[in-house]
């Protein structure tokens, strides 16, 4: 048996033969190019952005909840994720399609892990087959998403210890913090880095400053690239960036700041294939933290709320 095929075959509901067309079906229903989110004209509209975390909510869609005022409080208004996620409309979207050729059969997570990758490929990233089978949480929260969402100000042994608690190595986070080459960042969460810190290009935090001004509450949802130099393709420019010292995040940063991942960071500048396959392969891992399968969970019928 397939490894992909593997959880999809211990659910026991459905398999992969299943699945797959009904991917390829609501594929062919957008526009070439475009699909899943038109990424390439509006990057803000990033459905990468929803993996960002790695306590696992690729893996049960638990992100997706949308809060019920008085009866539900999820993880969209944990700190680190206010106005940082992007994209639901994207996945509401194709779960519309869906349902309406195959009914409560694929679930919210593979379709975020799938559009996830896409949105990869799309922007001329590497591929990787999506493991299908997960099924979506019932539960979401905020508690969890504010204690394990690693925040733009955390250093190096933070950063390696908050993706080590998950299982992932400190060549995985290196990996997927390359996730950076696409996407934008709020002033708010950078200008610390760009004001207070030494490790940073003079030109560069300059440029930013004109942009996301000292006092806090001045432009502080003012975007700027993560990647300054080739902000719509994912490739493995964020990298090159760090080597002259223009991470936009103090996270960023950190990964190449004399420390232990110097020589990755190195490794995945020089090699566009070294950082993809790695970064395909951290990929797969997180998708399929702790998936929920068998009876556990349900297949939502809407993305944002429970059955
Ligand atoms: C290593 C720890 C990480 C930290 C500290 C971090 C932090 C951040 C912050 C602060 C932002 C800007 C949010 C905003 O201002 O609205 C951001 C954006 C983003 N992050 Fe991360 N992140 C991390 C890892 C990841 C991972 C693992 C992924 C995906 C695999 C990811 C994907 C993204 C994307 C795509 C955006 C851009 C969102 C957009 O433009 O809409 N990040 N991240």
């Amino acid at each position: 048996m397939a490894s992909r095929d593997l959880a999809a075959r211990r659910s026991g509901i459905f398999s992969r033969s299943t699945i797959v067309p009904v991917f390829s079906h609501v594929r062919r229903n957008e526009r070439p190019g475009s699909w899943f989110c038109g990424l390439t004209k509006k990057p803000s509209t990033n459905v990468l952005s929803l993996c960002r975390q790695p306590h696992g909510h690729l893996s049960d869609a638990s992100v997706l909840l949308a809060d019920i005022p008085g009866s539900f409080t999820g993880e969209q208004g944990a700190l680190p994720n206010v106005g940082s996620l992007r994209g639901f409309d994207v996945i509401a979207n194709i779960k519309a399609q869906v349902e309406a050729i195959c009914k409560q059969t694929v679930s919210c997570a593979d379709i975020l892990a799938v559009a996830a990758r896409d949105s990869v490929v799309a922007l001329g990233g590497p591929s990787w087959t999506v493991p299908l089978g997960r099924r979506d949480s019932t539960t979401a929260s905020q508690t969890l998403a504010n204690n394990d969402l690693p925040p733009p100000f955390f250093n190096l042994t933070d950063l390696i210890s908050a993706f080590g608690n998950k299982g992932f190595t400190a060549t995985d986070m290196v990996a997927l913090s390359g996730a950076h080459t696409i996407g934008q960042s709020q002033c708010l969460n950078f200008r610390d880095h760009i004001y207070n810190d030494t490790n940073i290009n003079p030109g560069f935090a300059s440029s930013l400053k004109a942009n996301c001004p000292r006092p806090t509450g001045s432009g502080d949802s003012n975007l700027a690239p993560l990647d300054t130099s080739t902000p719509y393709a994912f490739d493995n420019a964020y990298y090159t960036n760090l080597l002259s010292q223009k991470g936009l995040l103090h996270s960023d940063q950190e990964l190449f700041n004399g420390g232990s991942t110097d020589n990755t960071v190195r490794n995945f500048a020089s090699s566009k294939a070294a950082f993809s396959s790695a970064f395909a392969a951290a990929m797969v891992k997180m998708a399929n933290l702790s998936p929920l399968t068998g009876s556990q969970g349900q297949i939502r019928l809407t993305c944002s709320k429970v059955n």
